[in-house]
């Protein structure tokens, strides 16, 4: 009995979005310092229980127990000795995670909507990119990340990478992420948000260096136009119906503005989600969430589009399908 239900609680500490599977140095600390603090607790209540049974056996022979002296080892020595060794242990070990932040030049920019990420690649004051939903980084390096709101407050947090931190209006807050090794983790919003809070992830990607320059002067290239008619007829329409929300960045598109602007789509097709990490981005996922985004994600600030002709909205996606 024991052994499939110890099985099935540790099936929850591996994978791509767990504290306790860190791919990064910060996460790691992290996790070292969950399993301190969750030996001292089992250590704790090992001890709690066996001091119970000596009490019951105490009661049940009458052996007289000096009721003073237990209450003031067990109830005041016991826990100020061990809730001091662990806090100064933890106070200790989360210094190191508040190292030096890295050189800023090259910093990613990360603003909370409800309910998706805006990601901007900065290098100095200038903005290289834009993208949504998932942040590429270079693999074996600090990585400055600033935090923004434009609603509510929301929470950032990739368990594998690093700590969690609140996102609030109207404060810029940082975080560094730091992975060891190329591969992809998951993160999600930890603070509600509203409806749609559950559907607010990302993925952080990260990437050898080199792949990641050559990735990251692809995504500041404009958009390249179509070519297939389908595709031609897809960029009017979005142009029609989409380009007051969403940029794509190519020869004349122009950034919305205003609180209803969504995800720049210049590089959609390179990723991997769409729908604030939620949905794959596959052809059938991309034309759904245009056709009827409010049946997937009810509330979102992009309005369902059914009452189009099939034909637009499948022109539509053929577009987005190419902007790679
Ligand atoms: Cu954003 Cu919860």
């Amino acid at each position: 009995m024991a052994v499939p239900v110890l099985a099935l609680a540790l099936c929850g500490c591996a994978g791509i979005q767990s504290t306790l599977d860190p791919k990064g140095p910060q996460a790691a600390e992290i996790a070292h310092i969950w399993w301190v603090m969750f030996g001292g607790a089992c250590a704790v209540l090992a001890l709690v229980m066996v001091l119970a049974l000596r009490a019951f056996s105490a009661r049940r022979t009458g052996t007289p127990v000096d009721a003073n002296r237990w209450i003031l080892s067990g109830g005041v020595a016991l826990p100020v000795v061990t809730l001091t060794a662990l806090l100064v242990y933890g106070v200790y070990a989360m210094a190191s995670l508040r190292a030096a932040p890295p050189d800023d030049h090259e910093r990613i920019e990360v603003i909370a909507h409800q309910w998706w990420w805006e990601v901007r690649y900065l290098r100095g004051d200038s903005l290289l990119a834009s993208a949504a939903n998932e942040i590429r980084i270079p693999a074996g390096r600090r990585v400055a990340v600033t935090l923004q709101s434009r609603d509510v407050i929301h929470s950032f947090w990739v368990p594998s990478l690093a700590g969690k931190i609140d996102v609030i209006p109207g404060r810029v807050n940082r975080i560094t992420l730091h992975a060891d090794e190329p591969g992809t983790v998951r993160g999600q919003c930890a603070e509600y948000c509203g409806a749609q809070h559950a559907r607010m992830g990302l993925h952080v990607v990260a990437l050898q260096a080199t792949e990641h320059a050559a990735w990251l002067a692809a995504q500041a290239e404009p958009a390249r136009l179509p070519a297939d008619g389908q595709a031609i007829v897809g960029r009017r329409q979005f142009q029609l119906h989409c380009a007051a929300c969403h940029l794509v960045r190519d020869s004349e598109g122009t950034a919305p503005g205003g609180p209803a602007a969504g995800p720049d789509l210049t590089h959609v097709a390179s990723r991997a989600f769409i729908a604030g990490g939620t949905l794959e981005n596959t052809p059938g996922n991309l034309l759904a969430f245009i056709t009827d985004s409010q049946a997937l994600k009810p509330g979102n600030r992009m309005p369902s589009f059914a009452h189009l002709e099939p034909e637009r909205l499948q022109a539509m996606a053929r577009y987005l399908e190419g902007l790679e």
